[in-house]
């Protein structure tokens, strides 16, 4: 958790004043624990927010100018809405400038501020960095504004930003955990329909631990809009059965098993069943948390990677060594890539005493098999977005 006291500080001796009217703003990161590429195929997801993210110090001012600073990247700007606009040389500054662009398209006012940035959550590593970013500047300006707030609302603005404004077509459940992330529970969401339920993560002596594999994920700009247009294919080739078919997300395996002849091509045969599959392990993987049954959760989160490795095909040699040498721990129930794939972090279930070890030898293991050396945060699971 960023130092409070310090940060005021720097946002005072960057825009001068003195702390009156400094308010403060915290959106976490989060770790996906199972369903994976299923939130844009109406699937279920099952993330968690983590105790760590972004945090926002925000000042009203009296134009209509709007300064961004950030304590983790050199490029600053000042701006008004009016002329906002994507400018490549704003680099991150476009991420909070879409979410004001979008929430201002829904008739929503805003004025000047000056906005200090702290981001906790390593770039490009697939725990949200992004989605942190965006959702604390929705929350925190729609607050200052007096503005009523929907979090669901902040999620699917934050999400239609990032698709128009950023150009990135990712689903809903990074921006949907951000907002509704609670501590201690993981958010089971049926992403057509945006129903949710806050189920609590009882670990029982357990550990999350999240496994950077220092990989930036290279491809998935392109493989990930390769992979949706691969699974709106198989819904064409399956509408023949399914006359009203919108999303994979709404069958079930059986359904697709009964149909999967209907759909030619190989490739595009192995991603429906991917997604299928997924989806059920979701709901499996909630029901084994209900009934404090730790080790089904972590056989279905070995499944979960497995499919996505050769179903689905998103995962990388660095992935698939972290989760096969966590898979030879003491002590480690489950192991899986979480987010987008092609690099980024693993999350593993680990027994609270085994941590350690595993740490150690997950590390030098993947430091000799890969050109990589690997980073580990043991995850907590924390709030949504918050004024602190
Ligand atoms: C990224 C996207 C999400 C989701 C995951 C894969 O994190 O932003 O919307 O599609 O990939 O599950």
């Amino acid at each position: 958790m960023a130092n409070l006291q310090a940060l005021k500080q720097r946002f005072i001796g960057k825009f001068g004043g003195n702390e009156a009217g400094i308010r403060s703003f915290f959106a976490p990161g989060r770790v996906n624990l199972i369903g994976e590429h299923t939130d844009y195929n109406g699937g279920y997801v099952f993330p968690a927010a983590l105790t760590f993210g972004t945090t926002l110090l925000v000042r009203k001012r009296d134009d209509a100018i709007i300064r961004f600073a950030s304590e983790n990247f050199p490029t600053e700007a000042e701006i008004t809405l009016e002329t906002a606009k994507f400018e490549q040389e704003h680099d991150w500054v476009n991420y909070p400038k879409a979410v004001l662009v979008h929430l201002a398209k829904r008739g929503y006012t805003f004025g000047g501020y000056d906005l200090l940035y702290l981001g906790e959550i390593p770039n490009g590593a697939g725990l949200s960095s992004s989605a942190s970013i965006e959702v604390v500047t929705a929350f925190g300006l729609m607050t200052v504004e007096n503005h009523k707030i929907d979090r669901i609302e902040l999620a699917l603005v934050s999400q239609e930003a990032e698709n128009q404004f950023m150009g990135v077509n990712c689903g809903i459940m990074d921006q949907f955990a951000v907002a509704m992330g609670k501590s201690e529970h993981a958010v089971l969401l049926k992403c057509n329909t945006l129903d949710y339920e806050h189920v609590p993560f009882k670990a029982q002596g357990c550990k999350l631990v999240i496994g950077n594999t220092n990989k930036r994920r290279g491809l998935v700009d392109s493989e990930y809009n390769a992979r949706r247009s691969q699974c709106e294919q198989a819904v064409e080739y399956l509408r023949v059965a399914f006359p009203s078919l919108t999303l994979l997300g709404e069958l079930n395996a059986e359904q697709l098993k009964a149909h999967e002849g209907l759909i030619p091509d190989e490739t595009v045969r192995r991603r429906a069943r991917h997604v299928i599959e997924e989806n059920d392990r979701v709901l499996k993987s909630v029901e084994a948390l209900k009934a404090n049954e730790l080790e089904t959760f972590g056989k279905l989160m070995i499944a979960s990677h497995d499919s996505l490795q050769h179903l689905y095909e998103v995962t990388c040699k660095e992935l698939d060594v972290m989760v096969e040498e966590a898979l030879k721990v003491p002590g480690v129930l489950g192991s899986r890539m979480t987010g987008a794939g092609f690099g980024g972090c693993t999350v593993s279930l680990v027994q609270g005493d085994q941590v350690e070890a595993f740490i150690a030898a997950v590390g030098k293991a993947y430091a000799e098999r890969t050109d990589y050396k690997a980073e580990f945060y043991v995850g907590e699971i924390g709030d949504g977005v918050k004024e602190l």
